[in-house]
């Protein structure tokens, strides 16, 4: 039943092989017997075998299964099981497949195909999990009708659809939209639910439920609005409607990824659902409308129109965190999303594209897919669509993604699909900027300006550099949105975007009267490096006085970069005019709370490592952290006089709101609150944490006060308060080792996983403990290499129970090449002791040895 330790390197698939099955599958029924340790699951499927197919052979994948019965039109057969399913002798006419499996749910700690969370029964298919339920082609492009019945004592049984009966131990659902395996989900459980409904903009009602255990029903109100919202949204924007006559989405505890958009049936990790003013900060509520839009908008951008294998991913996922970063500029603020976005791309998708794991958003090969949900897939695949749509403009991105949802509905798809519709609309040849899809690496883009007689000229120079099996890199179609400030402050060129298409070219503005001060990449219009001789001046201008409020905050995070940078290499002190900038930044009350937080963020540790590495400087991860903290020190004492009125002012009275004006508003409360800390040695922390009767208030004071090694109390009381509460302990368990100075990180982790309510078969108290290492920097970089030495023993332990966590938190070594030989060398050994683990999951050997190779 186990499955086999790969004893040599595991295959690979490449996207070159592509052949479809030599199968249609007309209609597939399946009858699930539950029992935690024996699911019986029948299967009943028609097929019908398709003329001239490439791969005739009757070839269906089953993992972990225990083949019961087979029959082919009613009679046994005896099919031959091989590695990773079985094959049989068919008829050459259509024919009905049945087989009996049986499965063990409770058993089941990878959480892939059927398992059981906190006493329920729940599925997750994608990427390739449908396979450990029952013998089946389990690809994205074999769509069929699928029809279900549930026979189980749990007061709520749900699958894909609608339903069609239930009865005392029973129920039946239907799903009339042919679809992938991997959209397939079945949840029973002693479940309540949050009821609603909406009507569609043609006049349909659908019922809407949001499936929690007993307790949390007083957490789905938001999530509730969140998916009312997305429905009419996607009927506003992009004119697609709802489906079935019924929506459900359930929360369960023990998932390995945010949620999935199984057609009907969205399963959620409930801390991506669940929601409550006291539970939940600011940006958990932002995250969750998000992810819930996200899931609900795949209904059409995935699901109607899906994957023809999973090299297309981004075909749904990048297109699909592009929607749903579009719906979040709507419905909160567009600059500070955009931001937040480019914050999150440099911290992950910047260093994947720059390391050893580096690949194209479409991929040619992998072992494991699961190891390819990457933010390369996701957020570059995202990045490429709001190129297209830039150079296209919006009309025509509209044109073309009707034709798409006209054209493809139904459907399994590609890129070239999808790229085919953008060159039918706008008659434009996308050849060149399809090298988006099959290059890896990030552009760097170097720029250059001459001014004469009233004429200024920017020239581009484009390069990329080398991947792992990737080397020449042919010049891409990069647009670049433009704006030339006079210098006194006023704008002389509106935006407008240069198409750069050659290696090295030049753009030449006219009537310009006096050099002016340009500002490039706006909105950042494309995920490239930009590379720029330009000084600290013109930054501070910038920062000042461009009206692109995305260019406003990067000339502010470059000063930023740059003082730390000094900081760090030379012993400078921290950049004065910076430090006036920021204090007039924070004290214009004209300007967005938001934008102000964000701009009195620093940039994070890690990239400062980045920067430092591209300055051909080995970065010390302590010098960093102590740059840091004298940075900080130095703002506070800078901002002294002014921080107990800017804390005054930015504190929201009346009860708490989840709304973007007030998350911007505590958000630069937060950041003054952890500076003032700096000074009152936590007096005010102290009060806040008291006072505070929602958890964003309360997580920021209980924050600065650990910050300031001064929340001994307080933390011990937020234990107390929520040890119930199995999300805000994720919360807790993270902020213990977020909060740990450089030496003792990995020991307080350590200890952490010693605690008694450490569980590490949950992936969301994993996360909390090891993603919180790998995310201090300092912590889990020290000299010691014990942080190393931990993450990798827990990696090990959690491989064998839980191989895609496990895999995806391997990535936290990507950045390994960029530190001296002796941290080099300590985490070879961690990576060498993870890949000679007896057993060890294709998963896991497959990140493990990419990051040893690149
Ligand atoms: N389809 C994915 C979920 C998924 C990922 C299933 C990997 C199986 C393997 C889902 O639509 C998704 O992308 N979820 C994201 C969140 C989203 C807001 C980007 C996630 O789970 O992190
Ligand atoms: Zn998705």
């Amino acid at each position: 039943m186990k499955d086999a330790a790969p004893t040599t390197a595991p295959e690979t698939f490449y996207l070159k092989d592509y052949k479809p099955f030599g199968f249609e599958v007309e209609a597939v029924e399946l009858t699930f017997k539950l029992a935690p340790n024996s699911t019986r699951v029948l299967s009943k499927i028609r097929f019908a075998p398709k003329e001239n197919a490439a791969d005739p052979r009757f070839f269906l994948h089953g993992e972990a299964l225990k083949l019961i019965s087979a029959k082919i039109d009613g009679a046994p057969v005896t099919p031959e099981l091989i590695a990773g399913g079985l094959i049989c002798d068919t008829p050459d006419t259509p024919f009905t497949w049945e087989a009996e499996v049986e499965i063990d749910p409770a058993a089941n700690t990878a959480l892939e195909g059927l398992y059981m969370s906190s006493g329920m029964y729940c599925t997750q298919c994608e990427a390739e999990g449908f396979r450990k339920i029952t013998y089946y082609p389990d690809r994205p492009d074999v769509m069929s009708t699928f029809s279900v019945r549930i026979e189980g004592n749990e007061k709520v049984l749900l699958s894909n659809g609608n339903p069609t009966g239930s009865g005392d131990g029973w129920a039946e659902w239907h799903d009339p939209w042919p679809k992938p395996a991997y959209l397939f989900a079945l949840v029973a459980g002693d479940l309540v639910n949050h009821p609603d409904s909406f009507t569609t903009r043609s006049g349909k009602d659908v019922e809407l439920n949001i499936w929690v255990r007993p307790g949390d029903e007083g957490k789905c109100a938001f999530g509730m609005e969140a998916l009312k919202k997305s429905m009419k949204w996607d009927e506003d924007v992009y004119g697609r409607e709802y489906d079935l006559d019924i929506f459900n989405i359930v929360a369960v505890d023990d998932f390995n990824m945010g949620a999935m958009e199984n057609k009907g049936l969205n399963i959620f990790n409930s801390s991506c659902v669940l929601a409550s003013p006291e539970t939940s900060t600011d940006a958990n509520f932002e995250r969750i409308e998000a992810i819930i839009a996200h899931e609900y908008f795949h209904n059409w951008t995935g699901n109607r129109i899906t994957c023809r294998d999973w090299f297309q991913l981004c075909l749904k996922e990048g297109l699909t965190v592009f929607r749903d970063a579009q719906f979040t500029a709507d419905m909160r603020s567009e600059p500070v999303k955009r931001i937040e976005d480019v914050i999150a791309l440099r911290a992950r998708q910047f260093p994947e594209d720059n390391g050893p794991l580096a690949h194209p958003p479409r991929p040619e090969q992998f072992q494991e897919i699961n190891n390819f949900y990457t933010a390369t897939v996701y957020e570059k695949g995202a990045e490429v669509i709001g190129m297209l749509k830039r150079l296209v403009g919006d009309e025509n991105y509209a044109a073309a993604l009707d034709l798409y949802f006209d054209r493809h509905d139904g459907q399994a798809c590609t890129i070239e699909d999808w790229l085919k519709v953008f060159e039918d609309a706008t008659g434009r040849d996308l050849s060149q900027f399809k090298l988006w899809y099959s290059q890896a690496g990030t552009p760097r883009v170097q720029v250059s300006e001459d001014y004469a007689d009233g004429r200024y000229t920017l020239t581009f120079e484009q390069s990329t550099p080398p991947t792992p099996g990737q080397h020449d890199k042919a010049p891409r179609v990069i647009p670049i949105a433009v704006g030339l400030l006079s210098p006194n402050g006023g704008e002389v060129r509106a935006t407008e975007v240069l198409e750069l298409t050659e290696a090295k070219q030049s753009f030449t503005f006219d009537g310009i009267a006096a050099k002016p001060v340009p500002s490039i990449l706006r909105e950042f219009s494309a995920p490239v490096i930009l590379e720029r001789e330009t000084t600290n001046a013109e930054r501070a201008f910038l920062l000042a006085h461009d009206t692109d409020p995305f260019n406003r905050w990067e000339a502010g995070n470059a000063l930023a970069t740059e003082t730390r940078v000094s900081m760090v290499t030379e012993g400078a002190a921290p950049d004065g005019a910076y430090l006036d900038a920021l204090e007039k930044l924070v004290r214009d009350d004209t300007l967005d709370p938001a934008f102000r937080a964000l701009v009195l963020s620093p940039p994070s540790q890690s990239e400062i490592a980045q920067s430092l590495h591209d300055r051909g400087v080995t970065p010390d991860p302590q010098k960093i952290y102590d740059a840091a903290e004298t940075f900080a020190q130095t703002l506070a004492q800078q901002l002294e006089t002014s921080l107990p009125r800017l804390y005054a002012a930015t504190t929201v009275d009346g009860p708490y709101q989840p709304d973007a004006h007030g998350a911007g508003l505590r958000a630069l409360n937060g950041r003054i609150l952890s500076l003032l800390t700096r000074l009152d040695g936590g007096e005010q922390a102290a009060r806040q944490y008291q006072a505070a009767d929602n958890m964003t208030q309360q997580y920021a004071a209980l924050a600065s006060l650990m910050k300031a090694e001064n929340g001994e109390s307080q933390s011990q009381a937020f234990f107390d308060q929520w040890q119930s509460d199995r999300l805000v302990m994720d919360k807790w368990f993270a902020l213990q080792v977020a909060c740990a100075a450089p030496d003792a990180a990995a020991g307080v982790a350590s200890d952490l996983t010693g605690h008694a309510l450490f569980d590490m078969k949950n992936p969301n108290r994993f996360r909390a403990v090891m993603g919180a290492l790998a995310g201090n920097h300092a912590g889990f970089h020290h000299v010691s290499g014990a942080g190393y030495q931990l993450l990798a023993k827990n990696l090990i332990a959690l491989d064998s129970l839980n191989p895609q966590t496990t895999a995806r938190m391997c990535a936290a070594f990507q950045t390994w090449k960029r530190y001296d030989s002796a941290r080099q060398a300590l985490i070879r050994v961690e990576l060498e002791r993870i890949l000679a683990t007896e057993g060890l999951s294709r998963d896991t050997h497959e990140m493990v040895s990419r990051i040893l190779q690149g």
